[in-house]
């Protein structure tokens, strides 16, 4: 068909289906402003190169501007011959200048403008996640300030273990999120590398400086070799992996609150604004939020893992599979800006139950502060463990709760107890004494806060 950009070489028409197949401007669309920007540099380039007079320089750029009012104020028109937003742009600029658009790809394949386009939207938005990410840290951080009086049982395995401050609970979850800011950082470096400039596969020719292109569009640095520029997708693997495992993260915090907001825990509930009821039972507030914030970890490996697949099996340089690895950015993008500002909602309106909280606790989780009270008398903390052991089994013999041994049975036990025993049944001498960096003791917590604040300083 005559109006392709590509049909110089074919005879006939495309097959409709085919066409459809092919088509990626329904959204590849996403990036028109990123496509005009590159382009807007490109006949800079151009320009420099002497492959076009600066009045025409001027009339490619002028008309561009122009298509990128028509995009933002949605007046742009898709003609059905668009294949990709690339092409629609080109279309667009001849139909408002005139032949001199056809300059405008000069040296140029849609090989390397492609994944210049990409690197531009993505940069932009891994700057908007990050903001995201940030504001869910700082309102965890807050939490954990103003929360760090309240105790309640730590988990292992899902059995209770140990108790602890609930903002080391907050903290823990808050600390994986800084990594994942930081790693957001990381491979925004690798994003910003311009691939302009390097043609289908082999370069260019018309001695456009790529350093100039660099300067335009305020990348860090020139891709190295063009065959792997115009094909190398790491960065999106990168970001899908990234995503991937911040998703992680937030699956896990969803989850535990899930587990904190049933009946049987009651330790949190949720704000009306992020449940949802039950079409059939009334008395029903379910986690939604928090669910499809579980779910949605799935929906990103699935694009991450799907993309890598894509790649496996490809050979050197520009192959139209590589097309598939938008839906996969859009989405994972789409997905994770809406669960960072879900998950800021939710635990900026979590209602938090002290009570609960506290009556969860049980004199089993002290189970380990006995053996460190023998300890402290000079035991070998191995002896002591199974000491403290015998002490919860002789309690549960007795059908009481460890901490109703009399001194007598205790000391039947060992001889190093005395009256001091009582000192451990306190839940908080026990978190009290977790003093040592990154421990629940409340100086340590403070520290971690106090840390977590300085790190968002300067991030
Ligand atoms: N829409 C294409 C993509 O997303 C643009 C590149 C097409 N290049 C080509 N040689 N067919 O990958």
């Amino acid at each position: 068909e005559g109006n392709k950009l590509w049909g110089g070489r074919f005879v006939g028409s495309i097959d409709p289906i085919m066409e459809m197949f092919n088509s990626s401007v329904s959204y590849d669309k996403r990036m028109w402003s990123a496509d005009i920007r590159g382009s807007q540099a490109y006949v800079k380039g151009l320009e420099k190169a002497g492959l076009v007079n600066k009045s025409e320089m001027e009339e490619i750029v002028t008309g561009l501007d122009k298509i990128h009012e028509e995009w933002s104020q949605g007046t742009f028109v898709l003609s059905k011959d668009d294949e990709d937003i690339h092409t629609a742009n080109e279309r667009r600029l001849k139909e408002l200048i005139g032949d001199t658009a056809g300059k405008l790809h000069t040296g140029r394949s849609r090989n390397d403008q492609v994944v210049t386009d990409m690197r531009l939207w993505l940069r932009d938005s891994c700057s908007t996640l990050y903001i995201h990410l940030i504001r869910l840290i700082r309102t965890m951080v807050d939490r954990a300030a103003i929360e760090v009086d309240i105790l309640f049982p730590g988990y292992t395995h899902m059995q209770r273990a140990q108790p602890i401050r609930w903002s080391h609970w907050i903290l823990s979850h808050t600390v994986a999120l800084c990594r994942d800011a930081e790693r957001l950082g990381e491979i925004k470096k690798r994003i910003n590398v311009l691939p302009l400039g390097s043609g289908a596969i082999a370069g260019n020719p018309l001695g456009v400086d790529r350093e100039l292109l660099r300067r335009e569009l305020n990348f860090d640095s020139l891709s190295l070799n063009s065959m792997d520029a115009t094909s190398e997708r790491d960065f999106i693997a990168e970001f899908l992996f990234w995503a991937s495992l911040c998703m992680t993260h937030l699956s896990k915090m969803s989850e535990d609150l899930i587990i904190y907001s049933t009946k049987e825990f009651s330790f949190v509930t949720l704000s009306d604004s992020y449940s949802t009821g039950s079409s059939l039972m009334p008395q029903k507030k379910n986690p939604d939020s928090l669910e499809l914030i579980r779910s949605k970890a799935g929906r990103v490996f699935g694009r991450c893992s799907g993309f890598l697949m894509t790649l496996k099996g490809l050979p050197s340089t520009y192959n139209k599979d590589l097309q598939e690895d938008k839906e996969a950015m859009f989405d994972v993008y789409d997905t994770i800006s809406a669960v960072l500002q879900v998950a800021s909602g939710v635990i900026s309106t979590l209602q938090i139950n002290k009570e609960a909280m506290e009556n969860a606790l049980s004199p089993d989780m002290l189970a380990t502060d006995i053996a460190y009270y023998l300890v402290k008398k000079g035991m070998p903390f191995r002896q002591a463990h199974g000491l403290s052991g015998k002490a919860v089994q002789l309690a549960e013999s007795k059908g009481i709760s460890v901490n109703k041994l009399s001194l007598e049975d205790l000391k039947s036990i060992s001889s190093l107890f005395s009256s001091d025993v009582s000192k451990v049944w306190n839940y908080t001498n026990s978190v009290e004494q977790y003093t040592a960096a990154g421990g629940t003791a409340k100086s340590s917590v403070v520290a971690q806060v106090e840390q977590l604040r300085t790190w968002m300083k300067n991030h």
